[in-house]
């Protein structure tokens, strides 16, 4: 955060993300991050400037134009508007929306462009190579990978094309050591840290190649504007975001210089490369400041029950919020996994918060405060009474005095979850304060009169501190807690309010009003919610049950031959087993299957083979990819979920029940024997 007139400022970004298709629950998680943080940060008085957009150029749109058989801007500008509503249904306040077809962007990239090329950054080249359109992404041959006998692209798995153009090239490997070292030497740059050490040695230190950035077969994109037959590509395009849309390269650049450098780019795990390797290079090329931080957080992947045709598992946020409102939504996305890992969105997991978390614990603490204040005060917020001691409240005021701070220590950190872990303690606490000090006893005693006044005005101001702590995350609930609890004034609402406990001013008046969020049956909502799908879920979703019923078959099946070893064979009968050392060449999730991963396996001199292997429970595909797994492979084929199977991985079950493959140590060649 920079110093700007006195105030500090925080900028903070998403991607820009493709408009080729209507924006997922997965793209939502990432604004509304961003979104949380920004509101955290202006609500604690910082000059906040959050920015997001679309990245709109590209053969993948100039093709799915096509298709629609519409012009691409026509085609994009469509999807912009619905991801503009989408982000007001979310109720996303940014400040700017950049699209990287607007004029402001245009003319920037190309000056930029120009600059690296007059200083010699760039440089004009015959280049020959293999092409991922859904990518955009160019690879060396020795870069993609082989699945059943075609070369694939090592990121999504999908067929690339050879392409040979004129292009241009930026000297990327001129920077590599500068890079290395700021990294080293920022420790903070890439989080998670796990990610800046990807980065490092696969990337980095490996050694960077020149980076193509023009393309002369793509027309849909900024021209070069010295070589009008090339278009600029689309990453040096969509990365130069960050700065354009702050004016940056024009004379209107008021927004650039209080702004940059950013304090934070939120990025999903697959584009922190781009946003690490690239991004800096770029900047640091143009003579300017790096971002102080890139966060690539990881995946939400999707519940198994929504499964759809091409890469499947989509959720949309639409009919999720026009049930149950958006606070909800927010604080599932933001509550569920830790900021930085994968998870999984199921209905049953967000059903179940909204019920345990919102329900029960906000909700009905708020309910019965206010509940109780109108019973045994007439609805008036007592005062505290100074001459009754109340112990047992001490340890949460105390707690809830620090709350703050804690919940602050875990947004510097980006941690969403941990973040809400914090308030929620506190609202578990109150819950239990009810408990303890039974109001509904004291009631009864008019001698308690003065306790029991000490432990509601306790309550209520642990209520007002939570009310004002989730605003950032749960925009609409604030105001709803604040119209019960009779809490009309600004600054009792703020931030700088919380840095004293006992604000609370007595005698203001409670109001109870309808359940924040009523409890809901989970069953019948699963049903409703399902009972939405289309047809063709419906359809995947039978094809799923069947499969998984085969599978369990075979695994039980499997699991009785485990059990019925003879005590003894010889030593010919273990060598009929061929096993062998493989390299996992590709790994993917077998469609319509919870359980399967499909392997393709190299066993050097022995050529490839196919593997379906019952793991994909324990292992995210994309880690297995390059490492060595021991395989039997004269065993009989047989055909899984479709796929005929020529081998068996060994694994063994851990301590908590979960598979784990079985290891060779380095230095063991592919298709070595093992016995
Ligand atoms: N256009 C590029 C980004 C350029 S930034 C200079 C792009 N666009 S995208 O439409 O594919 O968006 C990818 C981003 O959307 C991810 O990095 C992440 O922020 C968000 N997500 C989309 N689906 C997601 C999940 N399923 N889970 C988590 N984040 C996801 O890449």
């Amino acid at each position: 955060m920079s110093e700007n007139n006195g105030k500090k400022t925080f900028y903070i970004t998403t991607p820009i993300y493709y408009p080729s298709g209507n924006m997922t629950i997965g793209h939502t998680y990432t604004t509304v991050a961003a979104d949380t943080m920004t509101r955290f940060r202006k609500m604690q008085g910082y000059d906040t400037y959050f920015l997001t957009g679309t990245d709109e150029h590209g053969q993948k749109i100039e093709k799915k134009a096509q298709e629609s058989g519409v012009t691409p801007i026509e085609y994009v500008d469509k999807i912009v508007a619905e991801t503009q509503d989408l982000w007001k249904l979310m109720n996303i306040e940014y400040d700017d929306f950049i699209r990287t077809t607007q004029d402001r962007h245009i003319k920037v990239v190309q000056k930029i462009f120009r600059k690296f090329y007059e200083q010699g950054d760039i440089y004009k080249a015959e280049y020959e190579g293999m092409y991922c359109t859904p990518c955009e992404s160019f690879w060396t041959p020795t870069q993609l990978v082989e699945k059943d006998g075609v070369k694939v692209c090592p990121d999504c798995g999908r067929p690339c094309q050879p392409m040979r153009e004129e292009s241009y090239f930026f000297r990327m490997s001129k920077y590599q050591d500068w890079l290395i070292d700021y990294i080293e030497t920022h420790p903070d740059f890439i989080q998670p840290a796990k990610r800046a050490n990807e980065m490092l040695t696969n990337f980095l230190r490996p050694g960077l190649q020149d980076l193509c950035v023009s393309r002369t077969s793509v027309k849909w994109g900024i021209p070069v504007d010295f070589d009008e037959k090339h278009t600029v590509y689309v990453w040096i395009d969509a990365l130069s975001n960050y700065i354009t849309a702050l004016g940056y390269g024009t004379e209107n650049d008021a927004l650039f210089r209080k702004y940059w450098p950013a304090d934070v780019h939120l990025v999903g795990k697959e584009i922190v490369r781009f946003h690490t390797i690239y991004w800096p290079i770029m900047l640091h090329a143009l003579g300017l400041p790096l971002p102080k931080q890139v966060f690539g957080h990881g995946w939400l992947l999707f519940g198994a029950d929504r499964m759809s045709k091409s890469k499947g598992n989509v959720v949309y946020p639409q009919p999720i919020v026009a049930r149950y409102g958006v606070d909800p939504l927010r604080y599932y996305l933001m509550r569920e996994m830790p900021f930085g890992a994968d998870g999984n969105y199921t209905n049953e997991s967000f059903l179940t918060r909204m019920n345990a978390d919102l329900a029960n614990d906000l909700g009905n603490l708020v309910s019965r405060t206010v509940a109780m204040i109108e019973k045994y005060f007439d609805g008036v917020v007592p005062a505290w009474d100074a001459n009754t001691a109340e112990p047992v409240g001490e340890a949460l005021r105390k707690h809830c005095a620090g709350l703050p701070k804690l919940v602050d220590e875990q947004m510097e950190k980006l941690q969403f979850s941990q973040a809400l872990a914090e308030i929620w303690k506190v609202i578990g606490e109150c819950n239990k304060y009810i408990d303890l000090t039974q109001p509904w006893v004291l009631g009864k005693d008019p001698e308690k009169k003065g306790l029991l006044g000490n432990v509601l005005l306790t309550l209520a101001e642990c209520v007002r501190f939570v009310a004002v702590l989730i605003g950032p995350f749960m925009p609409s609930t604030p105001a709803r807690i604040f119209e019960q609890l009779g809490v009309t004034d600004e600054n009792l609402k703020s931030w700088d309010s919380l840095n004293c406990f006992g604000m609370l001013p007595d005698g203001i008046r409670v109001k109870k009003g309808e359940a924040l969020f009523p409890r809901i049956d989970v069953n019948k909502e699963l049903e409703a919610l399902s009972g939405g799908a289309d047809k063709e879920e419906k359809k995947a979703d039978k094809e799923q049950a069947k499969a998984a019923k085969k599978e369990e078959k075979q695994a039980k099946k499997a699991e009785k031959q485990e059990d019925e070893y003879p005590a003894e064979i010889s030593i010919d009968d273990f060598f009929k087993c061929k096993i062998q050392a493989a390299r996992v060449t590709a790994c993917e999730k077998v469609e319509k299957s919870s359980k399967l991963l499909k392997f393709t396996l190299s066993l050097g001199e022995d050529g490839e083979r196919t593997v379906v292997s019952g793991i994909q429970k324990y292992y995210d595909p994309a880690t297995l990819v390059g490492r060595q797994v021991a395989v039997i492979t004269n065993l009989k084929t047989a055909k899984l979920a479709g796929i005929e199977s020529q081998g068996m991985i060994l694994s063994a079950m851990d301590k908590e029940g979960n598979l784990r493959l079985v290891s060779i140590e380095e230095g063991v060649a592919d298709g070595a024997i093992i016995g």
